[in-house]
């Protein structure tokens, strides 16, 4: 979910809904706004997007007047998403409004304990219910507004980041996080404030930002600035203020039709800025202090276990190949949200390398703390600076992809494969699984990857013929081999996420125990037979694809003839080492997701049911 507010002395409710917009690759199952005019709170809220939103403001320009505001976007959790249960949600006496992400996990018990206290509740949430225990503190103790927060949330199991107003202490807006980000975008003079789940949506109002820590709340009051305090033993902590470097384009279109288009023909840029002051090709060097740093942990660990969710879970599995073959480490891959509840094997002699394109992902930050809890060495692989990951791990390295908004990850996970074979290329010359050779061959080819990937998206219209023909079947499979068969997954992710079409991505030899079954002429099967990579075994797949008159669409190396033969279609990469394939061989796979998508009229940035962030578990 995403939280947007504003206090100060602008119009809040532009500021609002543009950063709510910004925010809506976080959720977009609803979207609702209060906005304060000195005297009345107008709410506005509703099941669908933040456009639905304005069609419902527009209709009244009172629902828009006021300097103070704050706004939701919501991925369901508890309750269907519809008006209801839309935040923000208003305590019982109506002077409080909250807006909440995460989860309330005893919101039930607190919600009969409130009910025998003569409470009643519209909606089925569990913010409605903290919104009534924050009220029903604060009646009881007579205390502030800030106090009653914290005393609430010291009774609260679960997670959140909440924004709370009080009509009648119109000058503050009070914010807590456990789990769920928070930034505070600080104006001059502190004249006015910005609240935000990131800090996209005032990066062009200000460019101070404070981070709240989790389990830290904070009382934002005009005039007065931010103080920040400890929720549990009420410390105080003087916050840090961080100048920000987003810029706005970063954050916009930038002419393209929808943000994953851009992000994906973003690849070259932010390849080169993830190699920047690491891969130095010209002293025959890779250069990341992360590494050096702790060589000895990684040099001596038992083995590896990487962690993540979703596309992050499929670069950990292309890692699993490089640090085996490049570094001959052994590497386990995991689905944090299986790894955190099975009890596992974990040891100070294990280095678990956790990977997030947010850093905020609910069960890669638990399956990291219980790692942590066990002694081993923690190494993060994220792309967004600053995040709860990042900050959680003991060292690692960011991706520099620069913000990724569309909900299909696309350049986040080309460089997190990057920064991920630097380390095993780094690794595989300090314990010399690699000659001296063969790793500054491994360099010089790494070089030539962003301009590899230039050239690639330049057989765009190529690809988007192929998307016209396909773009109506009701299941694909997607096959590899080796550093590709990861892709093959990840390919066949692409397309679920954003057309809808039901696809499988399959190691191309387990094919013919099962997914052979499936195959006739109308099933579209994607295939990676790059020229290194076990390519006459593949060849040999492809065959009993054709003997099954399935429709073959391959992706080979440039110069092919064989598959060629064979193929109904075929996509051409430039050469390069087999390790180094899959920073190629998945840019044709975006591409045609994102072009059958298009066809077939779909929601592309923002997938139904989806959220780009998952900081519920
Ligand atoms: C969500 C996103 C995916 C992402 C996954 C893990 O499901 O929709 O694109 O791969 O979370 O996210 P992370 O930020 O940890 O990489």
């Amino acid at each position: 979910c995403g939280i947007s507010a504003y206090i100060g002395y602008r119009e809040a409710y532009p500021i609002v809904i543009n950063g709510l917009k910004r925010l809506e690759y976080r959720g977009y199952d609803s979207a609702g706004v209060m906005i304060y005019d000195g005297a009345q709170m107008q709410l506005s809220k509703t099941k669908g997007k933040v456009s639905d939103l304005e069609l419902i403001t527009d209709k009244d320009e009172k629902r828009k007047k006021g300097n103070i505001g704050i706004g939701h976007t919501r991925w369901a959790t508890h309750g269907v998403p519809n008006d209801v249960n839309s935040h923000p949600h208003l305590s019982q006496s109506g002077d409080l409004v909250i807006i909440h992400n995460g989860i309330i996990e005893n919101y039930d018990t607190i919600k009969k304990e409130l009910i025998s206290r003569g409470y009643t509740f519209k909606s089925d949430t569990d913010t409605e219910v903290l919104a009534n225990l924050i009220e029903e503190v604060k009646k009881n103790e007579g205390c502030k507004l800030g106090k009653a927060v914290q005393l609430a949330l010291t009774n609260v199991v679960g997670a959140y980041a909440i924004a709370v107003f009080d009509k009648t202490k119109p000058d503050e807006i009070v914010v807590a996080r456990l789990g769920s980000p928070i930034a505070i975008g600080v104006g001059k003079d502190n004249k006015e404030f910005f609240v935000a789940s990131d800090a996209s949506p005032f990066v062009e109002y200000t460019k101070d930002a404070i981070y709240l820590e989790d389990e830290e709340m904070a009382i934002i009051k005009i005039g007065k600035g931010v103080k920040v305090r400890k929720i549990n033993d009420d410390s105080r902590v003087d916050p840090i203020i961080l100048k920000l470097q987003m810029s706005l384009d970063q954050i916009e279109k930038g002419g393209y039709d929808h943000f994953m288009l851009k992000e994906i023909h973003e690849q070259p840029k932010a390849i080169t800025d993830t190699y920047r002051g690491r891969l130095l090709a010209d002293k025959n060097m890779i250069k990341m202090s992360s590494i050096e740093d702790n060589l000895d942990r990684f040099l001596n660990a038992n083995r590896i276990i990487i962690v993540a969710c979703g596309t992050s879970w499929h670069a950990g599995l292309v890692a699993e190949y490089l640090f085996e073959d490049l570094a001959r480490i052994p590497v386990e891959v995991e689905y944090a949200s299986e790894f955190r509840y099975r009890n596992p094997i974990v040891t100070d002699k294990d280095v678990v390398i956790a990977i997030s394109q947010s850093g905020e992902t609910a069960d890669t930050l638990a399956a990291i703390k219980l790692a942590k809890s066990k002694g081993a060495f923690v190494y993060g692989v994220c792309n967004v600076v600053g995040s709860s990951i990042a900050r959680e791990t003991h060292s690692g390295a960011y991706t520099h992809a620069g913000p990724e908004i569309g909900v299909a990850s696309t350049k986040a996970f080309t460089t997190q494969i990057t920064v991920l074979t630097l380390i095993a290329l780094k690794l595989g010359q300090a314990n010399k699984s690699l000659s001296d050779d063969v790793f500054k061959n491994y360099l010089d080819k790494m070089q030539l990857i962003p301009e590899q990937v230039e050239q690639l998206l330049k057989i765009d219209d190529h690809v988007k013929s192929i998307a016209a023909v396909y773009k109506d079947a009701k299941n694909c499979l997607y096959l590899g081999r080796g550093f590709n068969f990861p892709v093959a997954l990840e390919g066949a992710l692409k397309l679920k996420e954003i057309s809808y079409i039901h696809a499988e991505g399959y190691p191309a030899a387990e094919m013919k125990h099962g997914p052979i079954a499936l195959i006739d002429e109308n099933m579209p099967i994607f295939v990676i037979a790059t020229n290194r990579g076990h390519y006459e075994k593949v060849v040999s797949n492809i065959q009993e694809i054709k003997a099954r008159s399935g429709k073959i669409i391959a992706i080979v190396t440039k110069g092919d003839t064989q598959v060629r033969d064979i193929a109904d279609h075929v996509i051409e990469i430039p050469d390069t080492e087999e390790a180094l394939t899959p920073l190629l061989t998945t840019i044709p796979f975006q591409l045609l997701s994102y072009h059958i998508a298009v066809m077939l009229g779909r929601n592309v940035d923002q997938p139904r049911n989806l959220a780009k962030s998952v900081t519920v578990e």
